[in-house]
């Protein structure tokens, strides 16, 4: 494990444990690296409307975006299951896909062991702004 996954890996456990989640009791944390080598973490936020929750890969891509950013290589995303690697939403995947399909994601278990997969592979033939490109 390279000191960057070692740290995107620990600081989407450190998000974890600032979820907001009074209703499903399932926290979820997130942490993205952008292309410049930052981090941004991210934690579901739950809303007593049920709808309005937002996941936490979504609340760490808007905070990144906030914070300029807007070219990413990899998110790691973690949850509270310790037998088996979790992967994101597909409305979360779709929300990556925003961003490029360039994305290295790693599936984290509560112990900081991780699955290594691809946005390629967790969204394969995704729709993607490039459909929307005009010719
Ligand atoms: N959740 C996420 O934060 N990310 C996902 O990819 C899946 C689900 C959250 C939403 C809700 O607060 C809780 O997990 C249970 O669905």
């Amino acid at each position: 494990m390279t000191d960057q996954v070692k740290e995107l890996v620990s600081k989407c456990l450190q998000a974890r444990d600032k979820a907001y989640c009074p209703y499903s009791r399932f926290p979820v944390g997130a942490a993205v690296l952008t292309a410049d080598g930052a981090i941004i973490t991210g934690c579901n936020v739950e809303n007593a409307s049920y709808g309005l929750t937002v996941c936490a890969e979504r609340t760490a891509i808007q905070r990144a975006v906030v914070e300029g950013h807007t070219q990413f290589s990899a998110i790691a995303v973690t949850c509270d299951i310790k037998d088996r690697f979790v992967g994101p939403c597909g409305a979360c995947r779709q929300v990556l896909m925003e961003f490029g399909s360039d994305w290295t994601v790693y599936l984290t278990k509560p112990d900081g062991s991780y699955k290594e997969t691809s946005l390629s592979e967790l969204l394969p033939l995704a729709f993607s702004p490039s459909h929307l490109a005009k010719n």
